[in-house]
C-alpha cells in the first residue's frame, strides 16, 4: 500500500518525460495555478532537470470572481487575458498543465504554435497504476484510424439504446497517456480513442443502466434514464432520480450548446478500473478510469472547440456505458463491452 511504500514522484515523471521524448536544450514548462500540487510542481521540474532540459514554473493567480453567474459566462481558463503567459508557453517545447486547460481556446493556441501539451490531473496512486503500458500506444492508433476512416457509427445496449453518428467533420483524437509529437495533446493517464459527430447529424435513443458512470458527478447510474436525440441535440432525459440529476445539470448552464451531443468513441485502457470510483477521493481525481476502461462506450455532451468546432461551452459530460456494442459504418468493434476486432485486442 501507499503508505508504506510511497511514490517516487520524480522517478514516475522521469519515466512519464522519457516517453515524451523531453531532449536537453528543449524548454519545458510547468504550468499551474493556487489549486495545483506542489509536489508535482517540484517533481515535474527536478525530473525535467534531471534530463537536461530548461524547465520553469509559469505560476497563475486566482482569477478574480465573475459576478452575476459564472455559468453563464463563456469558458474561460485561467490563462484567458495572460497573452505574455501564453506567448511563453507556445514557444515551449513542452508544456505540463497542471491547470487543466482543457476544452480552452488557449490550449488549441498553443498546440497550434508546436508546444507538445501534457495535462496532469490525477493523483499518485493513479498515475502510478494506469501508467502508460507498452501496446497501449499501438491499440489507440488502430482506433483513430479506424474512426477516421468510418462515416458512420452507432451504439447499442440490451436496455433499448440504439443511438447514430455520421462522421467525417472531425478528425478523431487519441489518447495514450503521453505526447512525444509536436502539437499533440495528452492526459497522463489514459488510453481511449474518440471523434465528434458531423454537425447536427446525431440522432436516435440512449438507455443508461445501473453501473453506466455519469461525470463530472463521478457517480454511477442506479436507475435506467432515457435520453432522446434529434439532429445532434438532446431533446428529453426522463427516468427517476439520474434523469433528474442529469436534466438539472444540463439545464443550470442556461446554454442550448450544453445539450450538443459532443465527442463518441470506446475506452482501451486495461490497467483502468470501472470499479475505481467507489473507493477515490472525488476531490482529488477527475475519474480517468471511468473514461478509459477496456471495452466501455464513451459519449459526451457541450464543446467540440478540440477539434475546431465552434461550440465553446464549459458545459460538458462524460458518460460511460458498459456491455454495450459499436459498430463503425456496421463493422462491430465492441459487442456487449467486449472488442472484437484483432488489431484493438490485448496481446
Ligand atoms: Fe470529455
Amino acid at each position: 500500500m501507499s503508505h508504506n511504500n510511497p511514490i517516487d514522484l520524480v522517478h514516475l515523471f522521469t519515466e512519464e518525460l522519457k516517453l515524451c521524448k523531453l531532449q536537453p536544450q528543449e524548454v519545458m514548462v510547468v504550468l499551474s495555478g493556487p489549486q495545483s500540487r506542489s509536489d508535482y510542481v517540484n517533481a515535474f521540474m527536478r525530473a525535467g532537470r534531471e534530463l537536461g532540459a530548461e524547465v520553469f514554473r509559469l505560476d497563475l493567480p486566482e482569477a478574480p470572481a465573475v459576478l452575476g453567474g459564472a455559468q453563464q459566462a463563456a469558458n474561460r481558463s485561467l490563462l484567458t487575458g495572460h497573452q505574455s503567459a501564453l506567448d511563453t508557453l507556445k514557444r515551449a517545447h513542452l508544456v505540463i498543465d497542471l491547470l487543466g486547460l482543457l476544452h480552452s481556446p488557449e490550449q488549441i493556441e498553443i498546440q497550434r504554435a508546436g508546444a507538445r501539451v501534457l495535462m496532469v490531473a490525477e493523483p499518485p496512486d493513479i498515475l502510478a497504476r494506469m501508467f502508460p503500458r507498452a501496446g497501449q500506444r499501438s491499440r489507440v492508433e488502430a482506433g483513430a484510424r479506424r474512426l477516421a476512416g468510418a462515416k458512420s457509427l452507432r451504439f447499442t445496449n440490451a436496455a433499448g439504446t440504439d443511438m447514430r453518428y455520421t462522421l467525417g467533420q472531425y478528425a478523431p483524437i487519441d489518447q495514450y497517456g503521453y505526447t512525444d509529437e509536436p502539437g499533440r495533446w495528452d492526459n497522463f493517464p489514459g488510453s481511449f480513442v474518440y471523434t465528434w459527430p458531423n454537425e447536427g447529424q446525431s440522432e436516435g435513443v440512449i438507455v443508461l443502466q445501473e453501473g453506466d458512470i455519469l461525470l463530472p458527478f463521478k457517480e454511477y447510474v442506479r436507475s435506467e434514464v432515457r435520453i432522446e436525440v434529434e439532429k445532434g441535440f438532446i431533446v428529453s432525459v426522463s427516468g427517476g432520480f439520474d434523469a433528474w440529476h442529469m436534466r438539472q445539470y444540463l439545464q443550470s448552464w442556461n446554454d442550448p450548446a450544453a445539450y450538443a451531443m459532443a465527442h463518441i468513441g470506446w475506452g482501451l485502457d486495461e490497467s483502468a478500473l470501472w470499479h475505481a470510483m467507489t473507493m477515490m477521493n472525488k476531490q482529488t481525481s477527475v475519474g480517468q478510469d471511468a473514461r478509459a476502461f477496456y471495452g466501455n462506450v464513451l459519449w459526451s455532451t457541450g464543446p467540440n472547440t478540440d477539434v475546431g468546432g465552434q461550440r465553446n461551452t464549459p458545459a460538458h459530460l462524460d458518460i460511460a456505458m458498459r456491455e454495450a456494442s459499436l459498430y463503425l459504418d456496421d463493422e462491430p468493434i465492441l459487442l456487449k463491452g467486449q472488442l472484437v476486432t484483432p488489431d484493438m485486442a490485448i496481446a
